[in-house]
């Protein structure tokens, strides 16, 4: 174990920088083993700072010189320790000029100035600029950017920055440079630089004003052929920020630049993007339709910070929900708008609620939890979660739930005449929605301070007299670390009333003149239990509570099965009438789940399909699904995702002590069960859903795919020769990516003759394709058949590398998360790779070891036999020298919340 303890930095401690910077000047002399770089910087005392003590960071840089006002600095005019280099009593004005080098072949850490397949490239959020030279590495403070490159011209042909390019040209021995001047100002974590061999798309874009810009997508050679879809996708989010916020591009050039190592999904450098590859090429031989929707949802995600992250910037990274909540949430919109029917924005909302409580849900009841705006981190690159993100843009979706499209216009407007060029805090822009909207937010922000996910339990009174209905609303919160007892929150809770047929009855709360014409009414619980009186209701009502997933909340509310049939046949709710068969199958996998734990205990088993088979069947769901699955009005994307069971991690979230291998067995048997219960409509629906044609991923095509590759999912439960013959088909035949995995997905988890076969023709042709290569390693990983085992000896497979985040991740992060049966094998062997694989990691690339470490995090969730034996690989992890504050903050937090 590490001796030194990293410290914890606390928000309350946040301090004025002492002095701000006005303009930069760098100078790069890139050589991939050591790369010099000058730096001056032009500041002054804040006179809102405490003190005249510069503060600089830098880790992992040779200092080579240093001056102030043209004087070198001695070792006794400065300090240097820890990463931090303090120059105590200077003058008001100050020109720093600090020379450095670094070396960016040996950067594994991606983070800071590294080297991917020969070419350099940057990533400085959050904190990895002071790898690249001292500077007050801080988001408050933001400064104008004049950055020079020079480099072999022949190994380095193109040289990037941010903002304009000013002037370029050659230098003796074969260099070239070229001179990048950024217009705006901006804190150091949105600085970057790319040199090297790579060609690009570009296409002239003119906006609403009338004014052209220069848009560039840059890959390397060989994939122009993969760029037209994140070309097209940055036209459509350019395009949509002017309409949708009035947002119009700042710069004249905008460009993106894919990577094939880098430690996230993709990141917003001012008018230089920077993406991994996984997040930009797409063609249909390579890309399923998932990847193109995620393609359109990063680089919008990514254009859209440069208002709302980069004009107006955070204060401080407790604030980073400020710039990503936000984000998210405008990228979410983009997204659905662009499918832009009701039905393609449900199945849009139905997804990321789906991804909410699938990972974030459970990250706000484990070791890990944190409020939206967090109070204190060890690592900030620990701090990039999904709480922060999802839940983040879940807390900017309420501000327009109530305050209406309208309303939240008007917020973001203020927002940005206060805090254009600014660099702020999540209470300002949660006051420029209040001042905008005129609403007392104060009790809101507890969605800011307050982590864990709220409870609100739902009981309905109906009084046929007086023909009133009550509807009672209790809230709650489940304590998480630090935070014992809650405050009551602010949540919007939509409601709708069905009648007898099923349809919408008019609204008309206590007090109201009349009915208002809608038919959804957005209730806000602000005390811990209030009741809501409708009155004129004419019959009994079967309530929809929580339309749209109006908060991030769990509603507690005792439908009957009956109830929940009948509202996914008629809610004119989209998202509740998809909940409603989530409720049904979750119960139904909750009661199979404990028959197999009591089979098991019962020890004379023989198999658990017999005794899951006597269970007295329950034909509701198969019932309701049949149902769904034969509405043609309703979208095939919506089918397919009524068809699809909980996962098994979902299944977990439900029950009080996990038992991983119970959950698996009774999903499977229900899976095997709806098979056979819905044989023929599936197989007419695999039949009714082909894409003949030329390949598109719009929503309905995509959709339609969708519903009949689940549909074939379901049918190889049933091993029969016609279905195998079928998938076997579609793996011969697909002309695109989607149908083609799919398929090997089916035969892989079947018992088809050719399933091995299938897999090695499918690496053989995509083997230089290394993002379907890491499809390849995830479709093993995570397996029916697979166990440790498998996944060890593929770690073996010469196109292994753990270096490469993608490929790390596709086989280590797929078997450790997304296959739990195998990963919790009751030997614990599992748990051991584990724990192999985050202490190597550790020592290369601590990011990315650290989100490896939190597949553990929730371990005394888990059975006792399990719980020990996690616990062990927890304390091997903790015991290991070297520890990355990274690894230890998640790694500490985890054996002891
Ligand atoms: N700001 C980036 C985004 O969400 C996130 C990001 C990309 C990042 N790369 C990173 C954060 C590296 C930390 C470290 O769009
Ligand atoms: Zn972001």
């Amino acid at each position: 174990m590490r001796t030194d303890t990293p410290p914890t930095i606390y928000r309350k401690d946040y301090a004025d920088p002492t002095y701000l910077v006005d303009t930069v000047e760098m100078g790069f002399d890139l050589e991939p083993s050591l790369t010099r770089v000058a730096t001056r910087i032009f500041m002054q005392r804040n006179p809102a700072g405490s003190n005249n003590e510069i503060v600089l960071f830098g880790e992992e840089l040779e200092l080579v010189q240093l001056r102030l006002n043209g004087k070198v600095l001695r070792a006794a005019d400065y300090k240097l320790a820890g990463g931090v280099l303090r120059i105590p009593g200077a003058p008001a004005k100050v020109v720093l000029e600090i020379e450095t080098t670094t070396r960016p072949d040996r950067n594994t850490s991606l983070m800071g100035l590294y080297v991917s397949n020969g070419n350099f490239f940057t990533q400085c959020e959050a904190e990895g600029f002071r790898k690249i030279t001292f500077f007050p590495d801080r988001p408050d403070v933001m400064a104008k950017y004049t950055v020079m490159l020079r480099a072999d011209k022949k190994a380095f042909p193109v040289l990037l920055s941010n903002g304009n390019l000013i002037e370029e040209g050659d230098l003796p021995d074969g260099r070239h440079y070229a001179k990048w001047e950024d217009p705006f100002k901006k804190p150091s974590y949105l600085f970057a630089l790319v040199a090297g061999n790579l060609v690009c798309q570009e296409e002239k874009y003119r906006l609403k004003s009338g004014r052209e810009v220069l848009l560039q997508v840059w890959v390397e050679d060989g994939n122009l052929d993969k760029t037209q879809h994140a070309m097209d996708s940055l036209i459509n989010s350019i395009r949509w920020d002017e309409e949708r916020f009035g947002l119009e591009l700042d710069l004249d050039r905008f460009m993106i630049v894919a990577v094939g190592d880098f430690n996230m999904g993709a990141m917003e450098n001012k008018g230089l993007n920077i993406f991994n590859t996984k997040f930009v090429l797409a063609n249909p031989r390579i890309a399923t339709d998932i990847d193109f929707a995620n393609i359109e949802a990063v680089v919008g995600h990514e254009y859209f910070h440069n208002w709302t992250g980069n004009r107006v910037t955070c204060r401080d990274w407790f604030q980073l929900s400020l710039k990503e909540g936000l984000t998210v949430f405008r990228d979410q919109e983009f997204s659905a708008d662009m499918i832009g029917t009701d039905s393609g924005r449900a199945v849009k909302r139905i997804d990321d609620v789906r991804v909410l409580r699938q990972a974030q849900f459970p990250e706000d009841a484990g070791p890990m939890a944190h409020p939206v705006r967090p109070d204190s981190f060890v690592e900030i690159n620990n701090f990039y979660t999904v709480t922060v993100y999802e839940k983040g843009a879940e807390v900017v979706r309420m501000y327009q739930t109530l305050l209406g499209r309208d309303g939240f216009r008007k917020g973001m407007d203020l927002y940005f005449e206060r805090h254009d060029g600014q660099a702020v805090t999540c209470d300002d822009f949660r006051a420029a929605m209040a001042d905008a909207g005129k609403r007392d937010l104060k009790q809101f922000e507890r969605w800011y301070s307050q982590s864990g996910t709220p409870r609100v339990a739902a009981g309905v009174h109906y009084d046929a007299k007086s023909r009133t209905l009550e509807l009672t609303l209790e809230q709650s919160c489940p304590a998480t670390p630090g935070q014992k007892k809650k405050q009551p929150f602010h949540i919007p809770v939509a409601v709708g009333l069905l009648d007898s047929k099923g349809r919408d009855m008019p609204l008309r709360l206590d007090g109201e003149k009349s009915a208002a014409g809608d038919t959804t009414r957005v209730l806000e619980l602000t005390k811990a239990r209030q009741t809501f009186r409708f009155t004129d209701v004419a019959e009994k009502p079967v309530p929809s509570i929580l339309r749209g997933f109006s908060a991030p909340v769990v509603l507690q509310y005792e439908y009957s099965d009956a109830e929940l049939a009948f509202l996914m046949a008629h809610d004119s709710d989209a998202f509740n009438r998809w909940e409603a068969g989530q409720r049904l199958a979750t119960r139904r996998l909750l009661k199979l789940t404990t028959a197999v734990q009591a089979a098991r205990q019962s020890g004379h088993v023989v198999s658990f399909e017999t005794v899951l088979g006597n269970q007295d069947q329950d034909s509701a769901l198969s019932d309701a699904l049949r149902i769904t699955l034969r509405d043609e009005t309703l979208d095939a994307a919506f089918r397919e995702l009524v068809l699809t069971l909980p996962s098994e991690t979902m299944i977990a979230e439900q029950m009080e002590v996990i038992d991983p291998h119970a959950i698996h067995i009774a999903r499977q048997f229900m899976r095997r069960t709806l098979a056979r219960d819905l044989r023929d409509d599936l197989l007419a629906a695999y039949k009714a859903c082909g894409t003949p044609g030329e390949y598109s991923p719009d929503a309905d095509a995509s959709g339609k795919r969708a519903l009949k590759n689940v549909a074939l999912s379901y049918l190889v439960e049933l091993d029969e020769e016609e279905v195998l013959t079928l998938a076997q088909k579609q793996n011969d035949e697909a002309n695109n990516m989607t149908d083609r995995l799919a398929a090997l997905g089916a035969l892989t988890n079947s018992s088809a003759a050719g399933k091995a076969a299938a897999l090695e023709g499918f690496y053989s042709e995509f083997e230089k394709e290394a993002l379907v290569i890491d499809k390849w390693f995830t479709l093993q990983a995570t397996a029916r058949n697979a166990d440790v085992n498998t996944v060890r000896t593929l770690a073996t497979h010469p196109a292994f590398s753990l270096k490469n985040p993608n490929r790390a991740r596709s086989l280590i992060f797929s078997f450790c998360n997304g296959n739990p049966s195998a990963f919790h094998a009751l030997d614990g062997n599992g748990y051991a790779f584990w724990a192999e694989q985050v202490i190597a990691l550790n020592g290369s690339n601590p990011q990315v070891a650290a989100r490896l470490a939190r597949s553990l995090d929730r371990w005394r969730k888990y059975t006792p036999a399990l719980q020990e034996k996690m616990r062990h690989a927890l304390q091997q992890v903790a015991a290991s020298s070297n520890l990355s504050r990274d690894v230890a903050e998640v790694i500490t937090k985890s054996l002891s919340n």
